[in-house]
């Protein structure tokens, strides 16, 4: 394994998160910064992405690197059969760095264990979601001013949303406290409960998203209700509006409080909430860019302060 891939959020250090944001503030104020000239980068998703894939794919056009990959698994070989093993092995020939998001939980840590190409997790299935976690930090350092002692709530599918497993993951070197809002069906998994006490980290479960939840929230954490990782639909039907933030909810909520959301929405966040100034789920996404720029370097061993900081 290339000791540079990020698998998993809990691969790297405090220091390597704290250092991760640094870098991404410099990416803020420096987006074109061509370091990455004559570098290579595969984008493999294995399902669908938006945001991911064109975050990743313009920090690397940013940088002055070159992308190749695809969106879509079925115009590849392996809709012919090919195992991600001879897909990984035979794209580790052409690049410098691997970003693959895959519907199988593992499937990253697989990759890396079969080639010696740096591989960047960009979510597989319901497990781990790193670089989503880098920029949420991100977001939430640039929006508190910190990242330690903050009361944040996670509502929605807290079962199979890969990012919040992920952050809740990275928040342990933080002290943070933490709410989860969820029905039955879509509890925090005992995995993530077990990691908190491990931890000693605080949090307690609600199934009611109430004025007491939202009011005393540093930051809420929207997720949407993840369809296709449900093997029953009717169960889909019977969860897919159980929470959804609207504005007039907010009326007592932090000033300082910031509505943070992975992206896509469905409906767990009404559209009268864009309007009110601690939405920050668009702004969110932009940080993805400079996040995701930081995390490229670090994966291909760039050091970024030893470059010109020219533009
Ligand atoms: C998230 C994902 O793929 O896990 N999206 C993203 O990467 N921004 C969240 C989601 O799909 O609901």
């Amino acid at each position: 394994m290339n000791q540079n891939s990020l698998v998993s959020i809990d691969d790297i250090s405090r220091d390597d998160i704290l250092d991760l944001i640094e870098r991404a503030r410099y990416f803020e104020e420096h987006p074109n910064h061509k370091i990455l000239d004559g570098k290579v980068v595969a984008t493999l998703f294995f399902e669908p992405s938006t945001r991911t894939r064109l975050s990743f794919e313009t920090a690397v056009n940013r940088l002055g690197g070159r992308v190749i990959g695809f969106s879509d698994a079925s115009t590849t070989s392996s809709s012919k059969g090919e195992t991600l093993k001879d897909t990984i092995k035979m794209v580790s020939n052409y690049v410098d760095l691997i970003v693959m998001r895959h519907y199988l939980e593992g499937a990253a840590r697989y990759a890396t264990e079969v080639t010696d190409v740096p591989v960047i997790n960009a979510g597989d299935g319901a497990n781990q979601h790193p670089s989503q976690t880098m920029l949420d930090l991100y977001s939430i350092s640039k929006t508190q001013g910190t990242l330690e002692n903050l009361t944040i709530t996670m509502v929605g599918d807290l079962k199979y949303g890969r990012t919040v497993h992920s952050l809740l993951m990275a928040l342990r070197y933080f002290n943070p406290t933490f709410r989860f809002v969820a029905c039955e069906e879509l509890r925090m998994p005992k995995e993530y409960r077990d990691f908190c006490d491990a931890n000693g980290i605080r949090y307690t479960e609600h199934t009611d998203f109430s004025p007491v939840v939202i009011n005393t929230s540093d930051i809420i954490y929207m997720t949407r209700v993840q369809r296709e990782r449900f093997a029953d639909i009717m169960e889909y039907e019977r969860v897919k509006d159980l929470y959804t933030l609207r504005a007039d909810m907010l009326a007592d909520a932090k000033p300082s409080m910031r509505v943070l959301h992975p992206l896509p929405r469905v409906n767990e966040i009404a559209q009268d909430v864009d309007n009110d100034p601690r939405a920050y789920y668009f702004d969110q996404a932009r940080n993805g860019l400079y996040a995701r720029q930081a995390i490229i370097c670090r994966a291909l061993g760039i050091d970024i302060y030893s470059y010109d900081k020219g533009e």
